[in-house]
């Protein structure tokens, strides 16, 4: 029977992935440079409770190199989820891509999907550069693979928001334009990916619908019961212009169904409708 790796099984869309590529019928092999076991912490614990006794950990770090060979040993396919978009992009996103590369040309295995991020290629930013580098090392391996590329996750826009609403007043790029997308979506597309053949690129998976980071805000303080007032903090330079652009978004590739205001209702509660435009008074 056939085996599939995944790595980052312990963040948010290996999360998604695990229980979905089991319910696939596929033997999983999960990898994080801290499997758990009955000492986890209660968010990994809670996040592996789908899968208990269905999938095996193991450990692997892709920075020094822990655990790479036995864990691609004997699989057939790797879903290569494992990042570090705060840490140390490079050692991780670039060097650590080309270690588990090597090790699976090595071990035999026939397939590797590689999740991206749309835009990478049009947007100044390290960890963007560093997600393009290993983009190509994918390419170039020996290994044959897949690579698909996903807009901004719903939960990532909520870490940020979580993170700015601590603040009496929230400084926000308003105008930013997004396309974020639940990634249990994100993670079903993957699935279909993993369990096919080896495809090279393919088209990228989106939220269903292009915003601006304002109308989330907006959305967001709301579903949240919040108050505080939203600034529009101009943010110069390339990076910032492409973000207002929409070079982190595909329109015409709107494959998630779950819009920002449905996630928000089932996160936080309540009936939040969509806001397509800012009210009045709420910056743009
Ligand atoms: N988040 C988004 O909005 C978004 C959008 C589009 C595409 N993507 C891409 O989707 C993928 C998954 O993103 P995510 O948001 O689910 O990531 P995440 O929640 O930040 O999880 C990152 C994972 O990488 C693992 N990891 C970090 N450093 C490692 C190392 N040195 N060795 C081995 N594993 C390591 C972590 O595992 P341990 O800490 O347990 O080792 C964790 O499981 C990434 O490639 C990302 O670029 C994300």
């Amino acid at each position: 029977m056939s085996e599939t790796l995944v790595t980052g099984a312990s963040g948010t869309l290996g999360g998604a992935l695990l229980p979905r590529l089991v319910d696939a019928g596929v033997v999983v092999r999960a990898a994080s440079r801290s499997p758990p076991d009955g000492d986890a912490e209660a968010g990994a614990q809670t996040r592996t409770e789908e899968t208990e006794g269905r999938v095996e950990w193991v450990e692997m770090d892709l920075v020094d190199g822990t655990g790479i060979e036995s864990a691609v040993a004997d699989v057939d396919t790797v879903v290569h989820a494992a990042s570090a978009p705060t840490g140390d992009t490079e050692a991780v996103d670039v060097r650590g891509t080309e270690r588990l590369l090597d090790a699976a040309a090595s071990a035999g295995v026939e397939h590797v999907v590689y999740v991206s991020i749309v835009g990478i290629d049009e947007i100044q930013y390290s960890y963007y550069q560093h997600k393009l580098t290993a983009e190509r090392a994918v390419e170039s391996s020996d290994v044959p693979a897949t690579i698909v590329r996903a807009t901004q996750f719903h939960s990532f826009v909520d870490e940020i928001l979580a993170t700015v609403s601590r603040l009496p007043v929230w400084p926000l790029p308003t105008r930013f334009r997004v396309q974020p997308v639940d990634h249990r979506e994100v993670a079903d597309a993957l699935v279909e990916y993993a369990t096919g053949e080896p495809r090279g690129r393919v088209p990228p998976v989106g939220g269903p619908e292009v915003r601006s980071l304002g109308e989330l805000a907006t959305a967001y303080r709301e579903a949240r019961g919040l108050r505080r007032p939203i600034v529009r903090l101009p943010i110069p330079g390339s990076t910032a212009s492409a973000f207002r652009e929409g070079r982190a978004t595909c329109p015409d590739r709107a494959v998630g169904m779950t819009t920002w205001e449905e996630w928000l209702a089932a996160e936080y509660g309540g009936d939040s409708e969509p806001t397509a435009a800012p009210p009045s008074g709420a910056p743009s």
